[in-house]
């Protein structure tokens, strides 16, 4: 019946999926982060699990993962931890808000306030996709992720070709309806191949489910 089928569908393909905001820690008790929950990653997690896919996930520690997860709260350890798994994930799902900056130096003792100003020096983190779009298997596909304010298509489409995406998922950061702390999000799909889609406003369960398919589509192509 359909259910089964829905419950074999993505079966023995493997993803690796990120999700949440990186923590870039200035002392023990203090870092920079970003709006991200983790929600867009974890609707991922529940849609792969209902089609009977597998897949690993990568958070910082304070994403309530209702999955076991492997734990990268700093940008620098969650690129160690997709270097460790990228090689046998069929598909990347890139979620996650990596922090771009970081603190250029850790204090290992709280810091004291005084009664100055306070100033933290950034350094850029390294760029995950990038990084890791050298290495990237013909037969895998990477989606990212744009958060944008501005120029959304444009944004969007340079970061799907530097970092070597079959897909990149963007949406307007400007609405105030969806996105961080909803439940639902609208958005814009970019493909390598120059197809566009756009997934009108819905609950980011829904919304997983479309790109889960677009990018399973385009690995069952991939695979001939
Ligand atoms: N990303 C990454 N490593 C980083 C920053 C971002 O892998 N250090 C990934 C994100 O997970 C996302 C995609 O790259 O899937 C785009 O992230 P985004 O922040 O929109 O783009 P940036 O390249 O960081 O550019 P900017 O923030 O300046 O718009
Ligand atoms: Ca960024």
């Amino acid at each position: 019946d359909s259910r089964l089928k829905s419950r074999e569908e993505y079966k023995n393909i493997n993803f690796l999926i990120t999700a949440g905001g990186t923590k870039e820690y200035i002392d023990p008790v203090r870092f920079i982060s970003n709006k991200s929950s983790g929600k867009m990653g974890l609707a991922f997690c529940d849609s792969v699990k209902k089609r009977g896919g597998s897949f690993r996930l990568i958070c910082p520690s304070s994403v309530e993962a209702h999955y076991p997860a492997v734990f990268a709260d700093t940008a620098g350890d969650m690129l160690a931890r997709v270097n460790d798994f990228i090689s046998e994930c069929d598909i990347l799902i890139m979620a996650a808000a990596v922090a771009d900056y970081k603190p250029k130096k850790y204090f290992s003792s709280k810091i004291k306030k005084n009664n100055g100003h306070m100033c933290v020096d950034l350094e850029k983190n390294p760029d995950i996709l990038q990084e890791i779009s050298g290495y990237k298997r013909k037969n895998q596909v990477f989606v990212g992720f744009a958060a944008e304010s501005d120029n959304l298509q444009e944004n969007a489409l340079k970061k799907l070709k530097d970092k070597k995406l079959d897909m990149i998922v963007a949406n307007d950061i400007s609405r105030k309806d969806i996105g961080f702390d909803s439940l639902y999000n609208e958005v814009t799909v970019f493909f390598a191949d120059g197809k566009v889609e756009h997934i009108g406003k819905k609950r980011k369960s829904e919304i997983a489910e479309d790109i889960l398919n677009f990018a399973v589509n385009i690995f069952k192509n991939k695979k001939g």
